[in-house]
């Protein structure tokens, strides 16, 4: 019988801080703990990302290790992102596994976030079933949005991308524009589920390829926004649902346009999703609704996988740990950090 292998994945990239055990692809264990302190400015301020991350990582770590039953002495990895990210948060996690590695003596693995919620598509939990290769994923989060080409765990090949703001900036300037804290994404799903879809119309954008942009569709939804205001100052209050139900259609439709795009030409059917904006209601149900309409075989992480955390961190150490590629214990953290 093969041995167990037991994997201790830490994510500290942008306002996350989360810690989370898997045996053999398994889920143990998945502690994510959300930085509140960014709420009221509107976005996340990375001086106070790095010291909430330096706050909360032991106990973070120590609430993973407990909850999964295991003890310390019991890893066989610890694998880490290392970017791309927020500088000053991505060192706490860095600078922490590097020191765990050391004092247990076991590998350290060093893991591209991005990649990480891409691969979330094979953790094992649940009927969750794992994409089969080639397969496309639409990668949407805070900080990216892609197309990308997945020919194996290992190799992936980027189709598109944004030439401005990522799909999860478009939901969170849009939830500011219209007074909603940060991150406006979850809230603007919340309030769009109790508003017509069709009220208001905002421009899609033109972008060649499989390339997205969405700093103009920001842009066209500020001045609606401030022209109506000007008229009647109650218009948002009054509005609310409508605009986030139009806001939520006109972004979730400019994603799926470019998925089906990317589909048809690649003859690839085999479609994923990752990223915390794949958490998004309304794309999800646009997603299963292309599947049956033109035969997809569509993944999605469970929602606690998509959006940011460690166990997606330890699925890629896991499958990392099975080829023995492992880290020097001079890795850095990267800002930036291309698939
Ligand atoms: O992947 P993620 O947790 O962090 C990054 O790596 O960026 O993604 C965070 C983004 C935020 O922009 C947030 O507003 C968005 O995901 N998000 C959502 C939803 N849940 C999270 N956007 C729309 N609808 C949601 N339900
Ligand atoms: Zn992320």
């Amino acid at each position: 019988m093969e041995k167990d292998i037991y994997i201790l994945g830490i994510e500290s990239s942008c306002d996350d801080t989360s810690a989370s055990v898997i045996k053999n692809g398994k889920i143990l264990s998945n502690i994510v703990s959300t930085q509140k302190v960014h709420e009221e400015y509107g976005g996340v301020v990375p001086e106070l990302a790095s010291r909430a991350h330096q706050q909360s990582i032991i106990p973070v770590v120590d609430q993973a290790i407990k909850k999964s039953g295991i003890e310390l002495s019991q890893l066989n990895a610890v694998a880490f992102t290392s970017g791309p990210g927020l500088m000053g948060s991505l060192l706490v996690g860095t600078s922490f596994a590097k020191s765990l590695s050391m004092s247990l003596n076991i590998p350290l693995i060093e893991v591209n976030h991005m990649q990480g919620h891409i691969l979330a598509n094979f953790i094992q939990d649940g009927d969750m079933t794992s994409p089969n290769f080639p397969f496309l994923t639409l990668v949407i989060s805070g900080g990216h949005t892609q197309i990308v080409k997945v020919n194996s765990h290992f190799n992936m090949e980027i189709l598109g991308e944004t030439i401005d703001d990522a799909a999860g900036e478009a939901f969170d300037k849009s939830g500011k524009i219209i007074g909603l804290p940060y991150p406006g994404g979850p809230l603007i799903d919340k309030y769009a589920k109790e508003g017509n879809p069709k009220a208001f119309k905002f421009t899609k954008p033109r972008v060649d390829g499989y390339n997205f942009s969405f700093s103009g569709l920001k842009t066209n939804i500020l001045y609606f926004v401030q022209k109506q205001v000007k008229e009647n100052p109650d218009f948002v209050k009054e509005n609310l649902h409508d605009l986030c139900a139009s806001i939520q259609f006109t972004i979730v439709e400019v994603l799926m346009d470019k998925l089906k795009k990317a589909v048809k030409e690649t003859g690839i059917t085999e479609v994923a999703m990752a990223g915390g904006v794949s958490a998004n209601s309304e794309i999800r149900a646009r997603f299963f609704k292309a599947e049956k309409d033109w035969n997809w075989t569509a993944h999605v992480p469970k929602f606690e996988f998509t959006t940011d955390n460690a166990a997606m961190i330890a699925m890629v150490g896991y499958l990392k740990y099975k080829v023995e590629d492992f880290s020097d214990i001079s890795v850095t953290a990267k800002a930036r950090f291309s698939l």
